[in-house]
This record gives structure tokens, C-alpha cells and sequence, in this order.
């Protein structure tokens, strides 16, 4: 724990030490994406049941909301269930269900505590009334904070989000209400899920696998990855401040010459 503190303190963005001994130069990613990826791993490595793995990944996620608040970054986006998943064992599935549920109805007040707002992105439709109401309530109930915004991508699948998107932009145009000229991609990025949100900065993925398995593809077009080759149940802040310290000696492009999207200098 007195690690972790003291390596959360090394992170904010005017103390330019970081737990890796690497100095991040205050350049603090504004979004973080993380595919939280490993957790039936760990728990193989040791013997123990998958399940006892996502346990122990709720509490690594935990731990990433609160370093990331403390760091000063604005949004964590988190992949808790790919419209993917379902093609798991069906108590696996139950047990991730179960887990998201657990951790809304316990955490929900300590996030609301913190200045904590819950944005939920995925496709509701399919999962059941329960996890609908949770996953509202997270998100009615931490409305009016301004702290840190938790993105949490539930039943979410980035292709599927841009066919939601185009058909309702194309339901739009039917009804006489958008021309189709008028579309362009601020119209586009207004109709998915993540529409007022900024896109990420920084993606990173545990485990040691080198894919983006369907998260945030429209979003994470100019997108810093960081791989890592811990196992989620194992991230803590000195393994966030590294892959903060990573992105902060990549350089930014956007296809141009410098940082911005246009070169513009905008991070
Ligand atoms: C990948 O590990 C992780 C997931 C499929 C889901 C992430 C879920 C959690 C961190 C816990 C649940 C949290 C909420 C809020 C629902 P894996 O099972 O694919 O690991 P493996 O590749 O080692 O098998």
C-alpha cells in the first residue's frame, strides 16, 4: 500500500518523477482506454478458478479508477464485457454478470463520493432489466459530478457500435430531418456511444497480447497503444506510471508534422 501511494504521488502532473524511474514530463494522456486482459491466465497460473481471477481483477480495476483520478486524468475507459464475451462458458458469463452487478451496487457510492461520473457505453439491448437498471442508475446517479469520468464499455463491440451509429443516422435522413451531405465525422461521432467524449489518448492492454480486439476502433484512430506483458489482476500504479511514462516519450503526429490533429499543437 505505502508503494502504491507512493508511486500514485509520483504520477500527478506536476511532479515529473514516475514509479518507473522515468520521468513522464508532466505530458498526462487526458483519456485512457484499458483492455483489461489476463485474468483467467492468473488465476490458471496459480491453480485457482477463473472466476477467483476476475475477482481479482475488479480489485486491480479499483485501484486503476482510483490512480487515474489522483493522477489528474480525465477519462478511463474500461472494457468490462465485449458484445464477444457471450460466446464463454455460460457460468463464466454468470460470474462476470454477477461481478459487474457487485461492483455497482458497492462501489457505486464510493465513486459517487469521489467526484466520480459513470458513463456506460455498449449496446443495452439483450441484456437483462437488472444489469439495465444498474447500469442507469450508475449513470443517473453520478450525472452531476465533474471528477473523473469512468467509461464503462459493457455488451460493447466497436463494430457494432458503428452499425448502430450509421443506422441511426440513416433513420435520421429517412424521417427528412439530416440531408446525407451534411454528414461528416463530428455528425458520425455525435451518433456513437461515446458521443461529448474525448477520443483516447492512450490504450493500454495487459497480458502480453498484441490486438485490439473490436475496442473503440472509430475512437482510437490516432490512439498512443501500450502492450503490456502483466496480467490485469497484477496492474498497480507502477505499472500505470510505466505506461504513462511510454506515452509520454512517444511523439504525436496525427498525420501531420507535429502534436494536434492538424498540427495544431493540441494534445
Ligand atoms: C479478460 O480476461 C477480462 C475480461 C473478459 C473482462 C474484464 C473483467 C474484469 C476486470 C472483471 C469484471 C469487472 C466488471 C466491472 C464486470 P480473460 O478472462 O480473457 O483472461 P485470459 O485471456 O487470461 O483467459
Amino acid at each position: 500500500m505505502a508503494a502504491e501511494l507512493g508511486a500514485t504521488a509520483a504520477l500527478t502532473p506536476h511532479s515529473g518523477r514516475g514509479a518507473a524511474s522515468q520521468p513522464h514530463q508532466g505530458r498526462l494522456p487526458r483519456h485512457v482506454a484499458v483492455i483489461m486482459d489476463g485474468n483467467g491466465r492468473w488465476a490458471a497460473r496459480r491453480g485457482l478458478p477463473r472466476v477467483e481471477g476476475h475477482r481479482r481483477g475488479v480489485e486491480a480495476l479499483r485501484r486503476a479508477v482510483r490512480i487515474a483520478g489522483e493522477a489528474g486524468i480525465s477519462y478511463l475507459t474500461i472494457y468490462a464485457f465485449s458484445a464477444e464475451n457471450w460466446s464463454r462458458p455460460q457460468g463464466e458469463i454468470a460470474d462476470l454478470m454477477g461481478l459487474l452487478k457487485r461492483f455497482i451496487r458497492k462501489d457505486l457510492a464510493e465513486l459517487a463520493k469521489n467526484n466520480v461520473r459513470v458513463r456506460v457505453i455498449g449496446d443495452r439491448a439483450g441484456l437483462s432489466p437488472d444489469i439495465v437498471g444498474l447500469l442507469d442508475e450508475a449513470e443517473t446517479s453520478t450525472a452531476g459530478n465533474d471528477g473523473l469520468v469512468l467509461v464503462v464499455a459493457f455488451n460493447y463491440g466497436g463494430r457494432q457500435e458503428i452499425v448502430r451509429a450509421a443506422r441511426a443516422l440513416a433513420e435520421r435522413v429517412a424521417r427528412g430531418e439530416l440531408a446525407a451531405e451534411a454528414i461528416d465525422e463530428a455528425t458520425f461521432a455525435g451518433a456513437l456511444d461515446t458521443r461529448g467524449i474525448p477520443d483516447p489518448d492512450l490504450v493500454i492492454r495487459t497480458s502480453g497480447e498484441v490486438r485490439v480486439s473490436n475496442f473503440l476502433p472509430w475512437q482510437c484512430a490516432y490512439a498512443e497503444y501500450v502492450f503490456l506483458q502483466e496480467l490485469w489482476p497484477d496492474f498497480d500504479a507502477e505499472i500505470f506510471a510505466a505506461a504513462l511514462a511510454e506515452y509520454a516519450r512517444r511523439e504525436r503526429r496525427f498525420g501531420g508534422l507535429g502534436e494536434g490533429p492538424s498540427g495544431s499543437g493540441a494534445p
